[in-house]
């Protein structure tokens, strides 16, 4: 399998709970490397235009309103797999069905607030990137 990116979002729940440090912990012991992060606060029109796929949802307004409402960590994670071993590591959409052990399953508080984002696809995970970094930001490791 090739070396390949990943997007991923610790979500302001887990910021808050300070699991920054626990989630990374275990995308590092799983073999997954940041290549590139930042600490931000999305902005309602960049957050909609990163669930534009979800917009007719029911939840569209509470999952923008969650995702904007405090500090989130953004990183480019590479690895071999990397998009399927990191949906693995995360676990199901909700934290009640998500595997033991899972960050979903530790740090989860609901379908909503469920800690962490990962893209679902290659395709995806090069959309959602370039959305938020620029190719220079990339290390190479
Ligand atoms: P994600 O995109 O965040 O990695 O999660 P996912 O693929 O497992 O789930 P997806 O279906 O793409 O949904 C995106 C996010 O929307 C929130 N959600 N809320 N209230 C609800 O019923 C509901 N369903 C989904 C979750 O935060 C989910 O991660
Ligand atoms: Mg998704």
């Amino acid at each position: 399998m090739a070396t390949e990116m990943t997007f991923s979002i610790i979500k302001p729940n887990a910021v808050k709970k300070n699991t920054i440090g626990d989630i990374i912990a275990t995308f590092e012991q799983n073999g997954l490397k940041i290549a590139a992060a930042k600490l931000t606060v999305l902005s309602r029109k960049k957050c909609e235009e990163f669930y534009a796929e979800h917009k007719e949802r029911p939840f569209f307004g509470e999952l923008v309103d969650f995702m904007t409402s405090g500090p989130v960590m953004l990183m480019a994670l590479s690895g071999e797999g990397a998009v399927m071993k990191n949906r693995e590591i995360m676990g199901a959409t909700d934290p009640k069905k998500a595997a033991p052990g899972t960050i979903r399953a530790k740090h989860g508080d609901s379908v909503g607030e469920n800690a962490v984002h990962g893209s679902d696809s290659p395709a995806s995970a090069e959309r959602e990137l370039a959305l938020f970094f620029d190719k220079s930001e990339f290390v190479n490791r």
